[in-house]
């Protein structure tokens, strides 16, 4: 497996692979990688002749009182578990690498920002549509694989794509939980012993309310303040960031539930902020 750090380097690799007739998959991630990282190359190596995962912890998506400076990172680790996935080339550019200090140009898909993590992290999505941009541009993929943890990110670049006619084929992976149904993050690593044995409460509560809506009740405040009551009760630990059950390519809130949609939480546990996500098809 190759590393590089340097963008035009990258670029020269991926026009030579290009000239010679093979496809590039991206798997884009900020490392420090779990089974969730490891099933987005897995699922992207098959796809492509060549496959790239870069590892670069974007400065611009993180908001003043983010854990930008805390971020978890471990080079070798990650590399290792990257080449033992088959990746081709590992991407770990510097900041100064990737932004000029006079950086101008920025891409905002605002429509689908406004709510769930848009509203509380401002700019967050234009740092992310922004580095995803020019990691498309360096690299050329013809697939990129992105989670659906991060399910409002995976809509807003499948419709970046779109608009700007990108010629890039976007897969949404399922999220990887452990065994307790936590969603695997990076940022699971902030939590405490006690603070990681309670948050397995977020997948719990998604799982009840679902089961509210297969059973009949399509009043999404009703479903939202049992999810709200629900961890109330059994996650007191947390507090909850938003719950919201919007349309999942439109990212929009539902009032009364007609069609699929997803329920999206985000809760603040100890130091670390936790999303999870379910879509329920009725
Ligand atoms: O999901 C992430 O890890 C990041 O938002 C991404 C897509 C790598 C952009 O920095």
């Amino acid at each position: 497996m190759n590393i590089i750090t340097d963008p035009k380097e990258l670029q020269k690799q991926c026009a030579a692979w290009r000239r010679d007739g093979l496809t590039i998959g991206l798997v884009p991630t900020m490392g420090y990688f779990h089974e969730g990282h490891l099933a987005l190359m897995g699922r992207a190596r098959p796809l492509c002749d060549k496959l790239i995962v870069t590892l670069f912890v974007n400065p611009t998506q993180f908001g003043e009182n983010e854990d930008l400076d805390k971020y978890p990172h471990d080079l070798d680790g990650d590399s290792a578990k990257a080449k033992s996935r088959g990746t081709d080339l590992l991407f770990t550019p510097k900041t100064t690498d990737m932004y000029e200090a006079d950086h101008a140009t920025w891409v905002d898909v605002p429509e689908l920002g406004k709510h769930l993590c848009g509203a509380s992290r401002s700019g967050h999505f234009k740092g992310v549509c922004t580095v995803v941009t020019k990691l498309f541009m360096l690299a050329q993929p013809s697939v990129a694989v992105f989670g659906q943890k991060d399910w409002q990110q995976l809509a807003i670049i499948k419709r970046m794509v779109r608009d700007l006619n990108i010629p890039v084929n976007i897969i949404g992976h399922e999220i990887i939980r452990e065994p307790d149904g936590l969603a695997m993050s990076s940022r699971n690593a902030y939590l405490t012993e006690e603070e990681r044995a309670a948050a397995p409460a977020i997948r719990k509560g998604l799982v009840k309310m679902a089961e509210m809506v297969k059973n009949g009740e399509r009043n999404t405040e009703v479903i939202k303040t049992f999810l709200y009551n629900e961890y109330a009760s059994a996650l007191p630990i947390g507090t909850v960031d938003y719950i919201e059950i919007v349309d999942p390519d439109a990212i929009e809130p539902i009032e009364i539930i007609t069609g699929p949609v997803l329920t999206a939480v985000a809760v603040r546990i100890g130091k670390a902020r936790l999303i999870d996500n379910i879509l329920i098809e009725v």
